[in-house]
């Protein structure tokens, strides 16, 4: 004998189950071709470096390579001109740390053996705060960089 239901309500359990599934992947599918929302893949494959530092590349055009290490950022500055964009590669020295830029849509994480990456491009002369926005220890609080953008 059969329970409750039996075996004809466990396959409509079953397929009410797969087609929520499928709709899932579809809404999914539809967020990614059609509305253009894509999960951010900022992990890449550069090798970890060791020195910080800002290179201009081109005229508007920088590369900052970034290294957290307990408890600050090198370099500790970066100045860019107005209109600039920067691709920041960031890693840490040391263990995890966060990597925020203020006023930004930047916000990695600093992590040791890899490298991560964002690109911001900053239109308005200002300055905006580096923050590490993970807990890394006594010095956490104070761990702020500093980018300096110039008329
Ligand atoms: Cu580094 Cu918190």
């Amino acid at each position: 004998m059969t329970g409750a239901g039996g075996p004809e309500v466990e396959k409509k359990v079953l397929f009410a189950s797969l087609l929520f599934a499928g709709l899932m992947l579809a809404l999914i599918a539809y967020a990614a071709v059609r509305l253009g929302i894509s999960v951010p893949t900022c992990v890449t494959s550069v090798k970890p470096f060791e020195e910080g530092e800002l290179i201009q590349v081109a005229p508007g055009r920088y590369e900052a390579h970034m290294v957290a290490k307990k408890w600050s950022f090198i370099p500790p500055h970066l100045k860019v001109q107005r209109g600039s964009v920067v691709d920041f590669y960031v890693t840490s020295k040391d263990v995890v740390h966060g990597f925020l830029i203020d006023g930004t849509e930047v916000n990695l994480m600093a992590i040791p053996g890899a490298v991560n990456y964002a690109q911001a491009r900053f239109d308005k002369p200002g300055k905006h705060q580096i923050l590490c926005h993970e807990f890394c220890g006594a010095g956490h609080d104070n761990m702020i960089g500093l980018i300096e953008v110039t008329p």
